[in-house]
């Protein structure tokens, strides 16, 4: 490992973007390998509004492999950690640095322990996919650091293994993940159907509302979908086959209606099949189904849909507007309906691309008491209007994949002793 001093750290820092399931997965047919029983599509979200950012470290000096969670030390022992840094490991190359005089061989990777950090710029607690962003960034990273030689789509079979939806992070814009045949999990795997800038009209508004309860993991979930829904069995042999089919042609053929439609009935579908789990889980909320009515009502109003909608296992809304003007006038319909508490200001309640805010002609808090409901509703409220259902809504679009963060100011630990700045 190089003659000289034992003392050196080296660094690489990532920041690897979130995504939103459009056809879901659901259900695992190998629980350890994390391979699904269906294909799923998500959008990969803009990294700029949620992403985690990970720096890995390695030096002689370390004694164990350690991890530090937005600050928080947490532990690396799980099986989907081990299952990660054991495959990164396996694939690692010779790695030199001239500059610093450091040389690492290949074999060398197996004894020598890391150093993570890895942060989350939104809350893990909003339920927002921390975890694919966060497998996908560690496997990235880790990737470069070791100077692997695979593409992002085999890193994504890696990220798999930490999380089954990371794997489509490893990419931007429009992402399949095929489930693969092979029972070594090989073929399971991410591909990415178009970037981001193929669809650039779109503008995703994201509702992260208040939850009451801690809701079922998707991991245990899912696992008790598969044991006790008959559902499941139907959706995945005889509907998201067809449904891939007809998304991946209105992604291509950038179909707002189809696209809709397929979000729209896929969501609800996996909802559903979260009903038919015995006992049932109920991840979507009265504030959930309130948006989805909002939404529902103003499509049919209109020759065309404006909007679609889509949950993962929380209460949260996922909505994508066909472009920025029907972006404002949904932004005026979820802040009529879902006001906040009187003591928020409009700052912290919309939050990410604010532009969307004056495009909709909202400065305040005044403009927003001033909105008045919109035609489709003729005057009826959805249901009881009360304020502060929603925590905040976040403003944002498809966006990139993961990228190296070069400029050494961006790494979240010391250069010198490898520990969290
Ligand atoms: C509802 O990827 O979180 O978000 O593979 O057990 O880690 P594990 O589950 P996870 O499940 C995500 C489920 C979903 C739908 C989706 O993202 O496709």
């Amino acid at each position: 490992m190089g003659g000289q001093s034992e003392k050196w750290v080296l660094m690489v820092t990532a920041r690897t973007p979130t995504n939103i399931a459009v056809i879901k997965y659901w259900g695992k047919r190998d629980e350890k390998l994390i391979l699904p029983i269906n294909d799923s599509i998500s959008v990969t979200l803009d990294p700029n509004h949620l992403c985690t950012t990970t720096t890995v470290s390695v030096s002689p000096s370390f004694v164990e492999d350690r991890m530090w969670l937005n600050g928080k030390e947490i532990s690396l022992q799980g099986g989907r950690f081990q299952s990660c840094l054991r495959e990164i490991r396996a694939r690692a190359n010779d790695v030199e640095d001239e500059k610093k005089g450091i040389k690492i061989k290949k074999e060398d990777w197996q004894k020598l322990h890391l150093q993570i950090a890895s942060y989350n710029n939104f809350p893990t607690a909003a339920g927002l996919a921390s975890s694919a962003a966060g497998f996908a960034c560690l496997v990235f990273s880790l990737a470069k650091l070791m100077n692997l030689k695979e593409d992002n789509s085999q890193l994504s079979a890696i990220a798999r293994q930490g999380s089954g939806s990371a794997c489509r992070s490893l990419y931007g814009g429009f992402v399949k993940w095929i489930m693969g045949k092979e029972e070594n999990g090989s073929d399971s795997l991410a591909v990415q159907l178009a970037d981001e800038k193929h669809w650039d009209d779109l503008v995703i508004i994201i509702a992260v509302v208040s939850a009451r309860q801690k809701e079922t993991s998707s991991t245990s979930g899912m696992r008790d979908t598969v044991e006790t829904s008959a559902l499941i069995k139907h959706r995945a042999k005889e509907v998201v086959p067809k449904r891939i089919i007809e998304m991946e042609t209105a992604i291509k053929n950038r179909d707002f209606a189809s696209f809709t439609r397929l979000a729209c009935t896929d969501s609800n579908q996996f909802h559903a099949v979260c009903l038919d789990t015995y006992p049932p889980i109920f991840y979507m909320n009265d504030t959930s189904h309130r948006i989805i009515s909002c939404v529902e009502k103003w499509n049919r109003s209109e020759e065309t849909p404006q909007v679609a909608y889509t949950f993962d296992a929380g209460p949260n809304a996922v909505m994508i507007a066909r472009d920025r003007k029907t972006a404002a006038l949904l932004l005026q319909r979820l802040l009529y309906n879902f006001p906040p508490k009187s003591d928020t200001d409009l700052d912290s309640y919309v939050i990410g691309d604010k532009s969307i805010l004056q495009d909709a002609g909202i400065k305040d808090m005044n403009d927003v008491e001033a909105l008045v409901g919109p035609p489709e509703t003729k005057g009826n409220v959805l249901g009881e209007k009360s304020k502060g259902d929603v925590s905040y809504f976040i403003c944002t679009k498809p966006g990139g994949g993961p990228v190296v963060l070069s400029d050494e100011s961006q790494a979240l630990l010391d250069p010198l002793t490898g520990m969290p700045k």
